[in-house]
């Protein structure tokens, strides 16, 4: 099913949506880097990073802060500002390289040691699968690509589409299509955790993980 607004704002293209979705408030999340991201790479040796779907950077000026060199993306140039003023003031905004892309147009060049995924739902039309795929060509030799979804809405998502799928582990593993013997597959999993959303308000969130590292030296 698809909308023309829904709540209020033009689902029309992405760029539309996130912009009149980020523009509501100064800030919407809670500026805090995704726990999943934290305990998953957070005994990581920093070197390249790459946050697809950045949003207020959270997750970028997270890793920066740990000495990756990170580029963080997102199509709505508003939300790319508040991020890049965030990381000034975080004292990390020369390890960041914030850059606007509609990713269903377009991608970031370059390979990555890690690639992070994190939220990447989009209630306007968007090729989820298709972006996950690049994500997965970006990952350098040696490299991890991590794609974290949810499993259920959000219990901040208002109406939400009931014919809405929220793809499982597998599903996400499946749609990646990553060749025999180049992949190892480090984490396939649901796990629930509190979380904050909008507003502050929070709740239960169930989270669909997915971690696979592209093998330096491939198994076949
Ligand atoms: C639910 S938010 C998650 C933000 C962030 N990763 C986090 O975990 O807080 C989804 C993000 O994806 C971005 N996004 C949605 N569609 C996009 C597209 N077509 N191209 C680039 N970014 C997109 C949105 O602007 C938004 O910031």
């Amino acid at each position: 099913m698809t909308h023309d607004r829904i709540d209020g704002l033009d689902t029309t293209g992405s760029e539309q949506y996130w912009e009149g979705f980020y523009r509501q408030r100064a800030r919407l999340w809670s500026g805090k880097a995704n726990p999943v991201l934290v305990d998953v790479t957070g005994q990581l040796e920093p070197r390249t990073a790459l946050d697809v779907g950045c949003g207020e950077g959270s997750d970028a000026i997270w890793l920066a802060g740990r000495g990756w060199q990170v580029t963080a993306v997102d199509v709505s140039p508003t939300v790319l500002d508040r991020a890049a003023a965030s990381a000034a003031t975080a004292g990390v905004g020369s390890q960041v390289d914030w850059q606007q892309h509609d990713l269903a147009h377009s991608f970031p060049h370059g390979a990555f040691d890690l690639v992070s995924c994190q939220s990447l739902h989009s209630p306007v039309a968007f090729p989820r699968d298709q972006v996950l795929r690049a994500a997965a060509r970006a990952v350098a030799p040696g490299g991890l690509l991590l794609i974290v979804g949810h499993a259920a809405p959000p219990p901040w998502a208002g109406n939400h589409d009931p014919d809405l799928h929220f793809p499982t582990p597998e599903e996400v593993l499946a749609s990646l299509d990553l060749p025999p013997g180049l992949w190892r597959t480090d984490l396939a999993e649901v796990s629930a955790r509190q979380a904050a959303g909008p507003d502050g308000r929070s709740g239960t969130l169930t989270d669909s993980v997915v971690a696979v590292m592209r093998l330096a030296e491939p198994d076949v």
